[in-house]
């Protein structure tokens, strides 16, 4: 028989509402066999007879017996015919709890990380917005999403490729979105693109990360803008990489900081993360040349350029550099939906090959059926039609911010109206407490990303982005005129 603390830990594992998905024979084996890898029961003990702890437990006892059945089979237990159930000799060989280490230290031992899966969990990785609260920067507006086409296309695709659409994806992705990408982009970006150059991932975040695996050793040096993406700063830390920050003006990066060697530079030119600014274009030119020089890597990140509200974007770098040494990432996470997952790169020829083969070890490959619908949703035209809806939406979104930062927040921030963009940087005129800011506006419902973590250097100027481009103009009002009291609170 079981001591009655052993059977009270048994009816209290049974018990416990986290375990009440299982079914009861499950929860008894569970149970039982935690006791015996606690080390509660003795090797050659003898179990309660089933009947017996069947009567004990209030079930049946088909039930304890299903349970000692699966406990046999586990190897924690040996039934004889004629004589019962006992804990087996195979059991002892399992070690026991609190052997190994001293009591507290399992935990801590539990939690021992190689220094490179510390460095990613201490940066924080890059969590997303998941709900679009106001202002949360650089989520899209997805309730006028036309869902009737996508789903249409989604049918069609079904429909064409039948069974086949259910297997792998080629690891460089489905050639029809490969062209539709390649042909969008030196289009409307200037890219130099073909089909065979692209690769295509889950995000930018990936593009990202394998960047900073594939072209770089741990200890090199890369060259970032400051203040920089979070996403990129966090995947280049991870990596071990050693990050310099070059500092900015409103023309973006400032060339003459590129004095030294690098193995590469990130960059996002066409609308500078966090300030908005447009890289120039003789800095694009002394950029590329700076790469051919030193033979190093340009990465850049051209994550928003769809949506701009005065002309239209400088061409990207990519298609200005005749010396291939530019990696040019782009994503549909703005431009149609985050839940999409789908981010490519455009590679120089040589490193097509080794991209391709690091992200199979990531994720193998992207889903094909939302390849192939997104293939042709751009081959369609409903891409740029869809582009085309929401830079008119967007424009409009960041106009009427602006006006009601003027109205209800003139005392506390002075905002930066960015060409372009989903967001807008806003420096604090006062002395207010970054960190407290975005807190009480968050405990309001209010998402806002402080910019003092988004530098290196401890010379800038406090303040917050905030995204305009997922809320109507009314949805906007009643949020500013909430963040007005948030910063009204922190004021008095
Ligand atoms: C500069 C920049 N790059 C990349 C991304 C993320 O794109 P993805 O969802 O494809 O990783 C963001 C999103 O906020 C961004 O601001």
């Amino acid at each position: 028989m079981f001591k009655h603390a052993q059977l009270e830990s048994v009816k209290a594992w049974i018990g416990n509402p986290a375990h009440g998905a299982l079914p009861l024979h499950v929860r008894i084996q569970r149970a039982i066999r935690q006791l015996i890898l606690d080390g509660a029961l003795d090797v050659g003990k003898p179990l309660p007879a089933s009947r017996a702890l069947a009567k004990s437990l209030g079930v049946s006892r088909d039930t304890v017996e299903l349970s000692y059945g699966q406990l046999h089979a586990e190897g924690f237990i040996e039934r004889r015919v004629g004589s019962g159930s006992f804990v087996s000799e195979r059991a002892q060989r399992l070690p026991e709890r609190g052997t190994l280490l001293p009591k507290g230290e399992e935990h801590k031992a539990a939690l021992r990380l190689s220094s490179r899966g510390n460095a990613m969990f201490q940066g924080g990785g890059v969590r997303d917005f998941l709900a679009p609260r106001p202002f949360a920067p650089g989520v899209p507006e997805t309730r006028s999403f036309p869902l009737q086409i996508w789903e249409r296309l989604h049918r069609q695709v079904l429909k064409e490729y039948g069974a086949l659409a259910l297997l792998h994806s080629p690891p460089q992705g489905m050639e029809p979105l490969r062209k539709a990408i390649a042909d969008y982009i030196n289009l409307e970006r200037g890219a130099q693109a073909t089909a065979e150059r692209v690769l295509v991932l889950t995000s930018s975040q990936q593009a990202l990360t394998l960047c900073a695996n594939v072209l770089l050793d741990a200890g090199d040096r890369i060259f970032i803008e400051d203040p920089v993406y979070h996403g990129a700063r966090k995947a280049f830390d991870a990596a071990g990489l050693e990050c310099v920050p070059v500092p900015l003006d409103a023309d973006g990066l400032r060339v003459e900081h590129l004095s030294e060697a690098a193995r590469a530079i990130f960059l996002t030119p066409s609308h500078q993360f966090p300030t908005g600014a447009a890289l120039a274009l003789d800095r694009r030119l002394a950029i590329i040349e700076w790469a051919r020089q030193h033979q190093s890597w340009i990465i850049e990140d051209d994550y928003d350029s769809e949506f701009h509200y005065e002309g239209k974007p400088t061409a990207c770098v990519q298609g200005l550099d005749p010396y291939e040494r530019t990696i040019y990432i782009g994503t549909f996470t703005k431009s149609l939906f985050p839940g999409l997952r789908i981010g490519y790169m455009v590679l120089p020829p040589p490193l097509v090959a080794p991209m391709t083969v690091a992200r199979t070890l990531l994720d193998g490959h992207s889903a094909p059926i939302p390849q192939l619908t997104l293939a042709r949703f751009i081959e369609g035209g409903h891409f740029g039609a869809h582009v085309r809806t929401m830079r008119a939406v967007y424009a409009e979104r960041r106009n009427v911010l602006a006006r009601l930062i003027r109205q209800h927040l003139a005392d506390f921030v002075e905002p930066r109206i960015p060409a372009g963009g989903m967001q807008m940087p806003c420096l604090f005129i006062r002395d207010i407490p970054e960190h407290e800011a975005v807190e009480s506006a968050r405990r309001e419902g209010i998402d806002l990303l402080g910019l003092t973590a988004l530098h290196a250097s401890s010379r800038h100027h406090a303040g917050f982005l905030m995204g305009f481009a997922a809320h109507a103009p009314y949805e906007l009002e009643i949020a500013v005129k909430k963040l007005a009291n948030v910063l009204r609170a922190l004021c008095c």
